[in-house]
């Protein structure tokens, strides 16, 4: 504590001599000397530009200012002397022709140094001849051409950033100098829609519509400078061509398509709820320009159903589903026998199917009915289908003597029917006068035609 307190007070003692001993190196009864007002600065300028200099001095009477350049007391030149009354430079031998070009001039007893070049970098000192008075400028020249290039800064440094989507984005590109160069972002291709203003482009998410080229662009001065980054969206996306197929049990073969996008290329594959899908005699895989199919051939029952086309590129995946399900083909009668009950007719027929079947719908009427006049009977099936072939008879009540028109059609399990049959089946009843006639000629054709010529010709 004593110590502290000595020291405190030496150095007191010390300051207050210091003091004293300049005040008393000037003279108070002379009249007042040249003062020094300018304090020392930092000036910075572009190439071809002028900077001025100060060094203002207060009663310089007499007396001279001298401009010295150089950075230490061993380098410094001398460049000019300015005299206190006629105020005109008087360069030194070496400066001499920096003068008469304009290149170096004075306004009073500032420095004016013009068409700033790299030469011009340095510090420059005003000296009065007084008393050691002198203030020391430092003058920094940017040149604009070269400098900024190497100073402009980027992130990320690579100029190239990948992302999955979604994510976001910085890019940043900064000049630093003076004064502050403005900066602009635009998608290269699209120069006139500005996206951002300043140093720092943010995309809080980014879409695969993102990807692509931006430019940033600065511009100070004359001087206009850019750099582009590249945006990489990782993404896949899947879509079914179709989400539903149905295989017509006429031809019993289908073709799978689901389109694919993404970035890394995706890698795409078939599943079923059995697993991945192979290449076979029953399956073909193949792929065009962001298309793939799955073909099937021979579909069986155990083949419908939901089919996965799954994409992945190691970033993300996606899947799209495809469902597989059949219609019935077409019905075809095979015969209508009539029973022991006149009126009563026994009417088989036969579909393939591919998927189960669950009932018939036959329709039937009169030769010429319209179709909503027609009767409809629903006939359930009773019998189990050899392979995909479906066999089943119905009975029909007809009125005698007229020609009916008979079609069948399958309807499976979740109620798709089959298509109509393309023919109808003609069903002629038998009995009334017209058919007791016909029975009667094809009984009585064989006796005529055994009948000698003449009396054949008599008889007609
Ligand atoms: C400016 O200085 C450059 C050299 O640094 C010179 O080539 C040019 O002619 C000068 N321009 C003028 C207008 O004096
Ligand atoms: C940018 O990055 C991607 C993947 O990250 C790479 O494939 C590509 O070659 C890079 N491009 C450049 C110019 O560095
Ligand atoms: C109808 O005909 C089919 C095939 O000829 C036969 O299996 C079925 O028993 C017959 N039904 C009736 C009710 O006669
Ligand atoms: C439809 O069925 C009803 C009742 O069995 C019958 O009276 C009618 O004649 C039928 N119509 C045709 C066009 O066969």
């Amino acid at each position: 504590m004593l110590t502290f307190i000595l020291v405190s007070a030496l150095l007191l003692t010390v300051e207050g001599q210091s003091n004293g001993g300049r005040q008393a190196a000037r003279p108070a009864e002379r009249p007042p000397g040249p003062r020094l007002l300018t304090t020392a600065g930092r000036y910075h300028a572009y190439r071809g530009e002028s900077v001025k200099l100060p060094c203002a001095v207060s009663n310089l009477g007499r007396r001279s200012v001298f401009w010295l350049k150089g950075d230490n007391l061993q380098s410094r030149e001398l460049v000019m002397q300015i005299h206190g009354i006629r105020r005109r430079p008087v360069a030194m031998r070496q400066f001499l022709q920096d003068v008469r070009s304009g290149k170096l001039s004075t306004e009073g007893t500032n420095l004016i140094i013009n068409n700033l070049s790299a030469e011009d970098i340095g510090t420059y000192t005003c000296t009065v001849a007084w008393a050691g008075q002198s203030v020391t400028h430092v003058l920094e020249v940017t040149d604009t051409e070269s400098a900024e290039k190497v100073v402009m800064e980027y992130f990320p440094p690579s100029k190239n950033t990948t992302v999955a989507e979604g994510s976001s984005v910085t890019f940043a590109c900064r000049t630093p100098g003076f004064p502050q160069p403005s900066v602009t972002w635009y998608r290269e291709g699209a120069e006139d829609q500005v996206l951002q203003m300043g140093p720092v482009l943010q995309l809080d998410e980014a879409w695969r519509q993102d990807a692509g080229r931006y430019v940033c662009a600065t511009s100070g001065g004359a001087e206009q400078q850019g750099t582009t980054f590249t945006l990489h969206v990782q993404y896949v996306s899947v879509r079914a061509a179709e989400e539903r197929i149905e295989v017509r049990t006429e031809d019993r073969r289908a073709r799978l398509t689901c389109y694919v996008e993404g970035y890394p290329a995706p890698q795409v594959s078939w599943y079923r709820s059995t697993g991945q899908i192979a290449e076979g005699p029953k399956h073909r895989i193949s792929a065009a320009t962001g298309q793939y199919h799955l073909e099937i051939e021979q579909i069986t029952p155990e083949d419908l159903g939901e089919y996965q086309c799954y994409v992945h590129n190691g970033v993300s995946r996606d899947l799209a589903t495809v469902t597989l399900s059949a219609i019935p083909g077409q019905a075809r009668v095979l015969e209508a026998k009539q029973t022991q009950h006149p009126k009563t007719y026994n009417v088989t027929w036969t579909v393939e199917s591919v998927v189960p079947l669950r009932l018939y719908i036959m329709e039937y009427g009169k030769k010429g009915v319209p179709a909503d006049h027609r009767n409809l009977t629903y006939i359930g099936v009773t019998t189990q289908p050899r392979g995909m072939t479906y066999v089943e008879s119905g009975l029909l009540t007809l009125d005698p003597a007229s020609t009916y028109e008979v079609r069948v059609r399958g309807v499976t399990q979740d109620n798709q029917q089959g298509p109509d049959m393309t023919q109808p089946f003609i069903l002629s009843t038998g009995g009334g006068t017209s058919a007791k006639v016909a029975r009667m000629l094809r009984t009585s054709l064989p006796i005529l035609s055994r009948l000698p010529a003449l009396a054949r010709n008599i008889l007609q």
